[in-house]
């Protein structure tokens, strides 16, 4: 989908349609709106004023022109209360129009800049909300279908506003193409079927981002991985044929001497089944998305490159399966970690924690800024806030919590804070034969003790834990609005990127 700026009148533009976003105060006495009524010989004040349309958020209704102006339909699409608005809101109702847009078999779109005059946002972030709103519902995954069900959209235009400055409009465009994107990348990788999105394959798509000038991808295999003593990662793997990957993506390597980098950890599982201790039938029906957070840390190098972000970046990425075979972990197996300390396994499908560990003390030899892991790790995090509602945050670093927190505003997918109370890590030291134990089976303290065990392989550096098993893989019934089809959402790679474009290092 091409995106460009046009700053011809509305009685000239050569599109099918028209997006036409409006608040629920919103008149048309002013601005485009109001160009666009005269035009319409006034379809939209009447409209407007019979409270057809209400302008509440993703509310959409189509007029249709006459030949009144060269397109063929006009798609007014709410922005809700003006005192609510946010970047979100444009996301939302770029969202509903493109997708009532492509309904209506829309090639070419054109939509007004609205809200720049009413708000604190900047002309940057107002577009670029608008593009990554329209890029993202668009999405689509039909690689593996022999009919497409969709016909995509070709071109979006925004239309100038003569108050605003090209130049930020353009930057905005070019923000929110990068970001939706690598989105659409890391949703690619969690909709692959895990008979293809194995770890050789993952190591493969991240050598995609290679580009031998900023980006460097190195994949390092079992022997390797052996090499570094990172037992309770390889554990992981034993009862798979197909052999563990760790993917390491660095981002502007060049300046490490200078700079300390933020670096970024994701868990890839191809495909959990638990292992030993089995998930159900219905457990297990998602789990090809257990490598959601090592896609995201994909897609958020990806946009790191694109972005032309200041500072190194790096992207840590254990990749196994878990599975059953005669030399998968037993409950009860004592592995060591790569600081040398032992974990007594009481739950193999406590997995995402123990491939975490390793990799967690990997990071340390980068003198990292910050460590953020990504990992749908507990099921708990998904019965605590629910599916759909928020990924959830673990840190001890408070400034670093607020960097996120607002990054997660901006870029509007929910983080929500929870404590890291040292009972936690007791719970976790509480093994009778090792150093820590991966699970206390206790099912009712799954997500705090999850994180306190990650806690104990991050010496040395500020860190965050996102567990974003409820948003990595939505089904269709959620009532929270998505910005997508049902299935892998890409959650992390927005607000890695709009933390790497907010927070200078
Ligand atoms: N990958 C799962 C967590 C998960 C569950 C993600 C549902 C998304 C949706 C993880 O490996 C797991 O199985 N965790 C266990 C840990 C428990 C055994 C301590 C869980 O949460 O049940
Ligand atoms: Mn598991
Ligand atoms: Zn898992």
């Amino acid at each position: 989908m091409k995106f460009n700026l046009i700053s011809n009148k509305i009685t000239e533009i050569d599109v099918d349609t028209i997006i036409l976003s409006i608040f629920m105060s919103d008149d048309t006495t002013n601005g485009l709106i109001h160009d666009i009524d005269l035009a319409l010989n006034g379809s939209i004040s009447e409209i407007l004023s019979r409270g057809d349309h209400k302008g509440k958020l993703r509310e959409v209704t189509e007029i249709y022109t006459n030949g009144q102006i060269p397109a063929d339909r006009v798609i007014l699409v709410g922005l809700g209360p003006e005192k609510d608005f946010n970047e979100n809101s444009i996301r939302h109702a770029a969202a509903a129009a493109a997708i009532r847009a492509r309904q209506l078999g829309a090639r070419k779109i054109a939509s007004i800049i609205h809200g720049v005059e009413k708000s604190q946002l900047s002309a940057n972030d107002t577009v670029r909300a608008s593009t990554e709103g329209t890029i993202l519902s668009l999405y689509v995954f039909e690689k593996y279908k022999s009919e497409n069900k969709f016909d995509s959209v070709e071109s979006m235009s925004f239309i100038e506003n003569k108050d605003i400055e090209s130049d930020y409009l353009l930057s905005g465009i070019e923000q929110g193409k990068i970001i939706s994107n690598a989105v659409q990348l890391a949703r690619d990788l969690v909709n692959e079927p895990p008979n293809v999105c194995t770890p050789a394959f993952l190591a493969e798509q991240a050598m995609q981002i290679d580009d031998d000038a900023n980006t460097n991808v190195s994949i390092l295999t079992e022997p390797e991985i052996e090499d570094l003593n990172m037992g309770a990662f390889l554990s992981v793997g034993r009862g798979s044929t197909r052999k563990p990957r760790f993917i390491v993506i660095e981002y502007n390597k060049k300046l490490l001497d200078k700079v300390q980098p933020l670096v970024l950890v994701g868990k890839a599982i191809t495909f959990d089944t638990g292992g030993y201790s089995l998930k159900s039938a219905s457990g297990m029906s998602t789990m090809k998305a257990d490598m959601a957070g090592g896609a995201a840390v994909i897609g958020a190098l990806q946009a790191a490159s694109k972005l032309k972000v200041p500072y190194p970046v790096i992207g840590l990425i254990p990749a196994t399966e878990n599975m059953v075979s005669g030399t998968a972990s037993h409950p009860s197996d004592v592995v060591s970690a790569s600081n040398g300390k032992t974990i007594e396994i009481v739950n193999t499908d406590a997995e995402g924690r123990l491939i975490l560990a390793d990799a967690l003390v990997y990071a340390a030899q980068y003198n990292p800024k910050h460590v953020i892991d990504l990992a749908t790790l507990t099921g708990s995090a998904v019965i605590a806030l629910g599916e759909g509602s928020a990924a959830a945050l673990f840190t001890n670093e408070t400034s670093l919590a607020e960097q996120l927190l607002t990054s997660s505003e901006s870029s509007g997918e929910r983080i929500w804070r929870m404590p890291l109370y040292p009972e936690y890590t007791d719970w976790m030291k509480a093994s009778n034969v090792a150093d820590l134990r991966n699970s206390t089976n206790k099912s009712d303290t799954g997500i705090g003790t999850s994180a306190a065990f990650l806690q104990e392989f991050t010496e040395g550096y500020s860190w965050a834990h996102i567990d974003i098993a409820p948003m990595a893989f939505l089904s269709g019934g959620s009532v929270i609005k998505r910005l997508g089809p049902a299935g892998a959402t890409g959650f992390g790679v927005r607000l890695l990127s709009h933390l790497m474009i907010e927070y200078a290092n």
